[in-house]
């Protein structure tokens, strides 16, 4: 966990830092928007900002947009006389406001809430313990791993597993969704850049392989980059070095790289969609991971967690699962896997009521598993009969947004239902926000 503090550093902001640290949190501090930028762009990388809200947040918020930083911003100032600016940085896009002098357990609740390294990895099914025996055993090498399995299995949560167990866990765990990034843009965010490299390079930055460097790099959803990047990875890979945007002398890098795949990259080394000698190089070692179903202990287990985690969270009682709430559960099928189930949870935690949860908030009308097995059960199921008259576009847009919808808006799991490429979903979202200038979340 990394957090940027910006702003003067007063004896409060001292005082945040200090709790940060004993949270295990690695402090950086810019006293101006332009430090902080030359920071970031250093590949000095941060988890979470914290600014002083004396301080042209808005600003702030709009470089790291322009720049393309993905990095949730809180707010901090001192006490009451700043709730006017609390408020104007919240609606500048802040994501939180922390009143100073600090509160050592606000602190710790937001770098928490932020820091999705502390999502413990649960398990108690035998299947799963052999995942997590070879995780362990691979970890203290170096070598390429290829986490495969269904969207939802829990593949970044065990690429996490295998940095902290590694001799690298005090350095860097940086993750690179190879699929959320334009392909344009995949290289400069990868291998970095010079000023000047291209339009829009306001000025040099390091990829995501130099703020790796000496730790571990996830490159996620590895099946969605393009042929002619995966030529340059496989140079970085092989050789170690790296050639950023526009530089004329290539980069000397120490990195364990890590890559997960929803899909079967094998097959698309078949289809020549993958490079052949890259998937070897990557899959030096394979860890699959079980999908839900087949963890039948896990079911409940988890769902347990993830109730006490979300009544927790939302402030309500935690009510046991009824026990034929649990037998439902045992034979659905779960094709979003844990990240269905943790899902499913929360809204019934949300909408349960009395002293169980009971089947009609797990399974309630209307929500039902869009598996391609469940097919003819699925809420979006449209008779042909209404699709006449409809062209093939507007039928595939209420598909590709009525499954974006049941899947929270979770694009991997959506693209994975309808059977179809990320990089394709987003550029028919894309098409869909231009033609009618409407938002779709991330
Ligand atoms: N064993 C587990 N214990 C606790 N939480 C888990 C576990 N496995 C997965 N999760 C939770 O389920 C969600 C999905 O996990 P994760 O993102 O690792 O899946 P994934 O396989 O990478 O999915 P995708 O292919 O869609 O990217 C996350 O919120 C994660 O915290
Ligand atoms: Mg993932």
């Amino acid at each position: 966990m990394r957090l940027l503090i910006i702003g003067k550093m007063s004896s409060d902001l001292v005082e945040a830092s200090k709790i940060a640290m004993n949270k295990g949190a690695k402090v950086g501090h810019a006293d101006s928007i332009e430090s902080a930028l030359i920071a970031l762009r250093a590949g000095k990388g941060a988890d979470l900002i914290m600014m002083d809200v004396n301080m042209p947040i808005d600003k702030m918020i709009q470089a790291l947009k322009a720049e393309r930083f993905n990095v949730p911003l809180v707010g901090c100032g001192v006490g009451e006389n700043n709730q006017e600016k609390a408020a104007q940085a919240i609606r500048h896009g802040a994501n939180e406001y922390i009143p100073l002098p600090p509160d050592a357990e606000l602190i710790a609740a937001v770098l928490e809430a932020v820091c999705d390294d502390n999502q413990a990895l649960m398990y108690k099914d035998p299947a799963m313990e052999d995942v997590i025996r070879m995780a362990q055993q691979v970890s203290t090498s170096d070598a390429s791993v290829l986490i495969t399995g269904e969207s939802g299995t829990g593949k970044e949560v065990i690429s996490r597993l295998v940095h902290k167990s590694s001799n690298r866990s005090k350095e860097n765990f940086i993750s690179v969704n190879c699929a959320a990034i334009p392909e344009n843009l995949l290289e400069s965010e990868l291998f970095g850049h010079e000023k000047g490299a291209f339009t829009g390079a306001v000025a040099k930055r390091i990829g995501k392989f130099e703020e790796a460097n000496n730790g571990t790099l996830l490159l996620d959803e590895i099946s969605e980059m393009h042929l002619h990047l995966q030529a340059k990875l496989l140079r970085a890979i092989q050789e170690r070095v790296i050639d950023p945007v526009g530089a004329s002398r290539p980069v000397k890098v120490n990195i364990r790289i890590l890559a997960t795949s929803n899909r079967d990259l094998w097959q698309y080394v078949k289809e020549g969609k993958f490079r052949e000698d890259l998937y070897f190089r990557l899959n030096v070692i394979n860890i699959e991971m079980p999908p839900l179903r087949n963890r039948p202990l896990d079911v409940a287990f988890l769902a347990a967690h993830f109730i006490e985690k979300y009544a927790k969270v939302n402030g309500v009682p935690v009510r046991p699962l009824s026990e034929e709430a649990l037998k439902q559960m045992q034979m659905h099928s779960w094709p979003g896997n844990v990240r269905e189930l943790e899902n499913t949870m929360h809204r019934a935690v949300l909408m349960a009521t009395g002293l169980e949860i009971t089947p009609s908030v797990i399974f309630p009308k209307g929500i039902k598993s869009l598996h391609p097995q469940n097919a003819s059960d699925s809420p979006i199921r449209v008779q042909s009969s209404t699709l006449v008259g409809q062209t093939v576009a507007e039928v595939e847009k209420t598909l590709i947004m009525g499954t974006l919808d049941h899947c929270l808006g979770n694009r991997t799991h959506a693209a994975n239902i309808l059977g179809i490429s990320l990089r394709t979903l987003r550029n028919k979202l894309n098409l869909y926000k231009t033609e009618h200038n409407i938002h779709i979340g991330d």
